[in-house]
């Protein structure tokens, strides 16, 4: 077998300097992180001038050449109110993956590991090139036994290590952050990020998210979720069918009827909010590329990494503080954001909470159509998000609980979604028909059940 030797040479030096290379990128963070930190605390304690501008590019070159983990967390705290100073999360948002894609014989070797030595005979053909990047892999398209269109996103080797690394990293910037600035302690938004992007590296529960958001959709005319093919699949080889549709943007673009644009908006409504309304459960990640919009204006949800599945009386704790908005009633208030994890709520904290609640739940008290942030421009959120930090800062600060760190993206998310689709909707009449009659104990039996049905455990 002196081929398969020969490539194994070759491969094996791939390997080694491409893992090389990933090593003294992270020591490179490290030590740019460090230096970066030196320079804040400095600003900070010694009055020395820094541009916060131009730090956060340098922060934005230090971190460049991280790939996927970090950069999802980047993303998910840039929608925490200023869980990071403003100009970072700006540049952090815009962070690529700047990753190296596997070129061929090393997938082919990626694919041997996964499926052993005789997989291609389990496709019908396998391209060679990836069709898109993911952020702990790539995704390469391939035609099955069957003959159906498939997807197989393929891990990297070794992406344990570089979760960890990249977490490593985040810690840090939490704790050059927290060093000079108190309004909000990211200590439970670190455990949380850090326990979702873990579980990210396991392809096999995704598979089992995957089966389970079908079951909590499969009443879903307006949504689509891949079929599973376990047999191909492993810890580290997804392989679903594939779904055809356009990026949200490309759609926006082609597509001057609000009609539709109204459909498109009220799918993804229903793709995220039955999950969360009726089960408990809510797809943590609403970023660009998680979905893509079929030519009738469906729904392609894709991208089960992120998933949170939350105690039932959490649902509960969401819908209160909604009528306790519509109510101006205080102590509903404080029960609310008791059940959702905040301690200590004070009369003022009670006000700064509230602030960012009314921003979030406002498209929801009236009952009309209308666009989410009206005519207030997409730089109102900014601006509500400062507020409540100064006042946050003023109050001694805040510990976010957990469960806030992804039911809040998700809401930012979508309304920045909503946004893009410039979509006019009533918003009221969809929450209601949502939450009219909920239980939480019959949510906690759904729950329960479709949980149950693909192993995965309750929430603690
Ligand atoms: N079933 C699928 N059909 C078509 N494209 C897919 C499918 N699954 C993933 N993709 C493409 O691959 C990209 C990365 O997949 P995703 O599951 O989002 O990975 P990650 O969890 O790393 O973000 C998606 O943005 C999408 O472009
Ligand atoms: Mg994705």
């Amino acid at each position: 077998m002196p081929e398969i030797d020969d490539e194994n040479q070759e491969l094996n030096e791939a390997d080694t300097s491409r893992l090389s290379g990933r090593m003294r990128r992270y020591a490179k963070v490290g030590t740019s992180v460090g230096g970066l930190a030196a320079q804040v605390v400095g600003a900070r304690y010694l009055g020395i001038g820094l541009d916060r501008g131009k730090h956060s590019s340098d922060l934005k070159a230090a971190l460049g050449g991280l790939k996927g983990p970090l950069m999802k967390a980047a993303q998910i705290l840039a929608t925490i109110p200023d869980a990071l100073p403003k100009e970072y999360a700006e540049e952090l948002r815009q962070l690529q993956s700047n990753a190296p894609s596997m070129g061929w014989p090393f997938v082919k070797r990626r694919m041997r590991a996964e499926l052993g030595l005789d997989w291609q005979k389990r496709f019908q053909s396998f391209e060679h090139e990836a069709a898109a990047a993911a952020s702990l892999g790539q995704v390469h398209r391939a035609v099955g036994p069957d003959g159906r269109d498939l997807a197989c996103k393929l891990q990297y080797p070794d992406m344990l290590s570089a979760v960890e690394a990249d977490l490593q990293q985040l810690k840090i910037l939490f704790g050059i952050y927290r060093r000079y600035d108190k309004a909000i302690d990211p200590s439970n938004v670190y455990h949380e990020l850090a326990e979702r992007l873990r579980e990210e590296l396991d392809y096999e529960r995704e598979g089992r998210h995957m089966l389970l958001y079908k079951d909590m959709l499969s009443d879903e005319a307006g949504v689509h979720i891949a079929d599973l093919l376990p047999e191909l699949s492993t810890q580290r080889l997804l392989t679903m069918t594939w779904l055809e549709g356009k990026p949200l943007l490309d759609f926006v673009k082609g597509c001057d009827s609000v009609e539709q644009r109204n459909a498109v908006a009220m799918n993804m409504f229903r793709c995220w909010y039955v999950p969360f309304y009726y089960y408990g459960i809510i797809h943590g990640d609403p970023h660009l590329g998680n979905y893509t919009i079929r030519q009738d204006g469906t729904v392609n949800l894709l991208d089960f990494g992120c998933i949170r599945v939350f105690p039932p009386v959490f649902v509960k704790g969401v819908i209160d503080l909604y009528f306790a908005l519509e109510r101006d009633d205080p102590e509903l208030a404080v029960e609310a954001y008791r059940t959702w994890g905040f301690d200590n709520i004070s009369k003022d904290l009670l006000a700064a909470l509230n602030l960012w609640a009314a921003f979030l739940y406002a498209p929801l008290l009236e009952d009309k159509p209308q666009r989410i942030m009206g005519d207030k421009g997409s730089l109102y959120g900014a601006e509500v998000a400062g507020e409540v930090h100064k006042e946050l800062r003023r109050l001694g600060g805040v510990t976010p609980p957990r469960e806030f760190v992804l039911m809040d993206r998700a809401a930012v998310g979508l309304g920045s979604v909503f946004m893009h689709l410039d979509a006019e909707i009533n918003w009221h009449r969809m929450f209601h028909e949502l939450i009219s009659g909920f239980d939480v104990d019959a949510l906690e039996k759904r729950q329960a059940k479709v949980l149950k049905a693909q192993k995965l455990p309750l929430p603690e």
